[in-house]
């Protein structure tokens, strides 16, 4: 074996699958026992509906090195993204756009006349001067905007009132003066026709990869922990920074999600993939519906049956999956220490979302893997 790759999400694969073009032997351990981390889905037993285990992923790029290396492996559906909102009882289209405006203030704006009213509403604050997340959030977009679909959404979100958040959570609140819907901006955007999986079982399938689930590099039982490989070999390590080295320099935050999958007798219960739920007597932050993600597959999808997905949010404790940085004061100086650890780590690469601390949408993730290749691996 030429290198040791700890987790089989996007980064460790494409580090893998381009190591294993190259000739080296390489090995993927993963804990769990599936490959892919956060991206895996698998289609829901009773229905054949595809499931994102670990919540809803829209792929989407402007990288054309990116969108050229993924397309060797999956081609992409022309599924395009958009989110909607359901406050007080009524749908409105996300983004915020004239769409959501119009139909909020229940008026025929222009462009230009609903910038000004916006405009006028954003100046009870000004929002550099936002001493807390809600005084930025109405110095942005106004009060009326601000407290339907902002401020219960994100205080659900990090369970913690807008008033008591640090400004510096959200730096920008776009409004866009069109009708434009449109979640994402990039030039590639799309679902893999085949499903996840496929695409990152793909990405393995090579005689130089071996990959071996269920297995933890810090469980000393197992022939490839830790203590028996690094400085031996090449290690690249995505799992968290902060598990690496012990916890030496505390925990890093995060925030988690807990998903609550349901199998409804309905063909379709929302009419859409994603609903946000952004006022706060409802206990959830959105609800995804999986078939709508693919209506390319209707005619092998049953018309009389759906799966849905509840999505809440919460701080994780240890043990629960880390999903988003929470990124304090404090955590950003524990990942500078971890940082000057990790320079000191005889050949061990740290990478990914988890050995970096940081949130990669999955195009991130593989762009960066292919830098680390190309730099300091190949
Ligand atoms: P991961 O996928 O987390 O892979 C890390 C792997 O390391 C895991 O499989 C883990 O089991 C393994 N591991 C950890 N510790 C150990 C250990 N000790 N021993 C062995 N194995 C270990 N991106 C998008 O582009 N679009 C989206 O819509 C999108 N939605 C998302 C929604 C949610 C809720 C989340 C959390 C993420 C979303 N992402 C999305 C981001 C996407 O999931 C990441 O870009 C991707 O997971 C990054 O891959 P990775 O390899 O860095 O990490
Ligand atoms: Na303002």
């Amino acid at each position: 074996m030429d290198l040791l790759i700890v987790g089989s999400g996007f980064f460790g694969l494409t580090i893998a699958e381009r190591a294993a073009a190259a000739g080296r032997k390489v090995t993927v351990i993963d804990r769990r026992h599936h490959i892919g981390g956060n991206a895996y889905s698998e289609d829901e037993p009773t229905t054949g509906i595809e499931v994102h285990r670990y919540g809803a992923h829209l792929f989407h790029t402007s990288n054309a090195t990116v969108w050229e290396y993924v397309n060797r492996f999956t081609t992409f559906t022309n599924y395009v993204h958009r989110v909607y909102s359901t406050h007080k009882g009524v749908v409105y289209p996300l983004p915020i756009n004239l769409g959501t405006i119009n139909q909020f203030f229940q008026a025929a704006y222009s462009p230009d006349e609903a910038r000004a009213v916006i405009a006028e509403q954003a100046g009870e604050f000004d929002a550099n001067e936002a001493t807390n997340l809600e005084e930025r959030g109405i110095g942005l977009i106004g009060r009326p905007l601000f407290e339907a679909f902002i401020k219960d959404y994100t205080a659900k979100q990090w369970q913690t009132d807008a008033r008591e958040l640090p400004a510096s959570i959200i730096s920008r609140l776009p409004v866009r003066y069109n009708y434009d819907n449109r979640y994402f901006n990039d030039t590639w955007e799309g679902l893999p026709t085949d499903g996840y999986t496929a695409w990152l079982e793909r990405m393995a399938d090579h005689p130089n990869i071996d990959v071996k689930l269920e297995v933890d590099f810090f469980d000393e039982s197992q022939p490839l922990n830790k203590k028996a490989t690094v400085g031996r070999l090449p290690v690249v390590y995505t799992g968290p920074v902060d598990r690496y080295f012990d916890y030496a320099e505390g925990e890093l935050g995060w925030r988690t999600i807990d998903l609550e999958q349901e199998v409804l007798d309905v063909g379709d219960f929302q009419g859409t993939s994603v609903m946000n739920y952004p006022d706060a007597d409802v206990p959830f932050t959105r609800i995804h519906e999986f078939k709508h993600f693919h209506p390319e597959r209707a005619d092998r999808y049953p018309t009389d049956k759906t799966v849905i997905m509840r999505e809440f949010s919460r701080f994780a404790e240890r043990g629960d999956e880390p999903y988003y940085p929470v990124n304090t004061a404090a955590d950003r100086e524990g990942l500078l220490a971890y940082r000057e650890l990790a320079k000191g780590e005889q050949d061990v690469l740290f990478g990914g979302r988890l050995g970096t601390y940081q949130y990669l949408d999955m195009h991130m993730a593989i762009g960066s893997a292919l830098s680390m290749w190309n730099n300091q691996l190949a």
